[in-house]
């Protein structure tokens, strides 16, 4: 697989319950490479650029109001693979379908209060990335256990 950078954001919800730490530390321990990370509170028109995509769609105006009601994490992930990868790690969308194992499917109920974004191509994380960092914020460093993982 080649290695990709995608974007994630640990939503309002999660901060809220105190699950962020839980959260990234299953991400590191999957094996994905943190390369940039920082906690802000969106801001209406980033959160319509963000989810433009959806605009017209009934949900929008309950995802935008969600996202901008408390402090986000936005980090940018690298790895092989790493847009499918997270997207499974995350687990389903629907929250009725999110598996127990996935961070959907162990922390939530309600597909509206998920707690996880997950880019969902390439295109999608290139646009989400450049949305939430300057490319000087995007660290290039080793850990070391590359080879293990
Ligand atoms: S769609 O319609 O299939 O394109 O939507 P989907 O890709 O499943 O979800 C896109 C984002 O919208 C959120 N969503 C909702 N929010 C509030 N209410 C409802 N009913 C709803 N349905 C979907 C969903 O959580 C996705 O946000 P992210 O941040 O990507 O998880």
């Amino acid at each position: 697989m080649p290695v990709e950078r995608t974007f994630t954001m640990l939503k309002p919800g999660a901060l809220a319950r105190r699950l962020a730490g839980e959260i990234i530390s299953r991400i590191e321990r999957k094996g994905f490479r943190i390369r940039a990370v920082k906690m802000l509170k969106i801001d209406r028109a980033r959160a319509e650029s963000h989810y433009a995509e959806h605009k017209g769609k009934d949900f929008f105006e309950r995802l935008v109001a969600y996202i901008t009601s408390g402090p986000v994490v936005a980090m940018v992930l690298e790895g092989d693979g790493a847009i499918a990868m997270l997207r499974k790690l995350c687990g389903s969308t629907k929250a009725e379908e999110a598996v127990p194992g996935t961070i959907r499917g162990d922390y939530g109920m309600h597909t509206n209060l998920n707690i996880i974004h997950a880019s969902d191509s390439p295109e999608s994380a290139a646009r989400e990335i450049a949305l939430f960092f300057k490319p000087e914020e995007i660290l290039e460093w080793e850990d070391g256990n590359h080879e293990w993982i």
